[in-house]
């Protein structure tokens, strides 16, 4: 399997807190059977306000950390950015890490507020696939707004946008209405990939092997092995350590 949504560089957002808990989050994932993980720290301006450079140096440090212990798991850096109007400007400083590439796009993990969908979104959006990026929105299932009016998700579907399912949405510890709603849409098959999203040991671990059995049981193996691991490798083959 392989992890694109996880918050394990440790004291540069709400992930990790320390080497020590991401070495152990780490190991957690690879006992579940996850081979590759990109790292995916927040960058919401004025609440984390991370950028290349700081995602970088947290990167190497962590790197260097697993290089010297036995984990065996290939990692990459990312991020996991929160809409806002600056993207566009970031996007043309070439200012934000990308998960990868699908289709020949860049990909944008993208990540809604959990209130509600801002308007101007689909503007947004069509400015991305303009700019030869492809949004990725992070947890959709977790968004207030999609969950009273899941259909108000169509127009990204019909954009081409794709979507995160975050492991633990799936398995309840989201709250009944985010794992309602995450069954629905990996029955309508809306999903490209399944990531942990994990931030710490105690409070959100990696369950990754568990979201897949579910997933098994709702469609298929098939279905399951796609975004879990054929997805996630297409898209994160192109990264490369920046
Ligand atoms: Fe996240």
């Amino acid at each position: 399997m392989i992890d694109l949504h996880c918050h394990i560089l440790a004291g540069i957002d709400d992930g990790a807190k320390s080497l020590d808990e991401a070495l152990a989050l780490i190991t957690l994932a690879e006992q579940q059977g996850v081979s590759r993980m990109v790292v995916t720290p927040h960058i919401h301006l004025g609440i984390y306000d991370n950028n290349l450079q700081s995602i970088n140096t947290a990167f190497e440090i962590l790197s260097n950390e697993v290089n010297k212990s036995d984990l065996t798991v290939e990692l990459y850096a990312a991020a996991e950015v929160r809409i806002a109007p600056e993207i566009t400007l970031f996007i043309e400083q070439q200012q934000l890490p990308f998960l990868g590439r699908f289709d020949n796009h860049d990909v944008l993990l993208l990540e809604l507020p959990s209130s509600h969908v801002p308007a101007g979104t689909d503007k947004l959006v069509s400015w991305l696939f303009a700019h030869n990026v492809i949004p990725m929105i992070a947890h959709p299932e977790r968004n207030r707004e999609l969950q009273i009016h899941p259909e108000r998700i169509n127009p990204f579907v019909q954009a081409g946008c794709l979507f995160q399912l975050t492991a633990s949405s799936l398995i309840g510890d989201m709250g009944e209405s985010a794992q309602l709603l995450s069954e629905y849409w990996i029955k309508q098959r809306i999903y490209s990939i399944v990531a942990s999203d994990c931030h710490s040991i105690k409070r959100r671990p990696p369950k990754m092997s568990l979201a897949v059995q579910l997933i098994e049981q709702l469609t298929d193996d098939k279905y399951a092995h796609q975004l879990s691991t054929l997805t996630p490798k297409l898209i994160s083959d192109a990264l490369t350590i920046y």
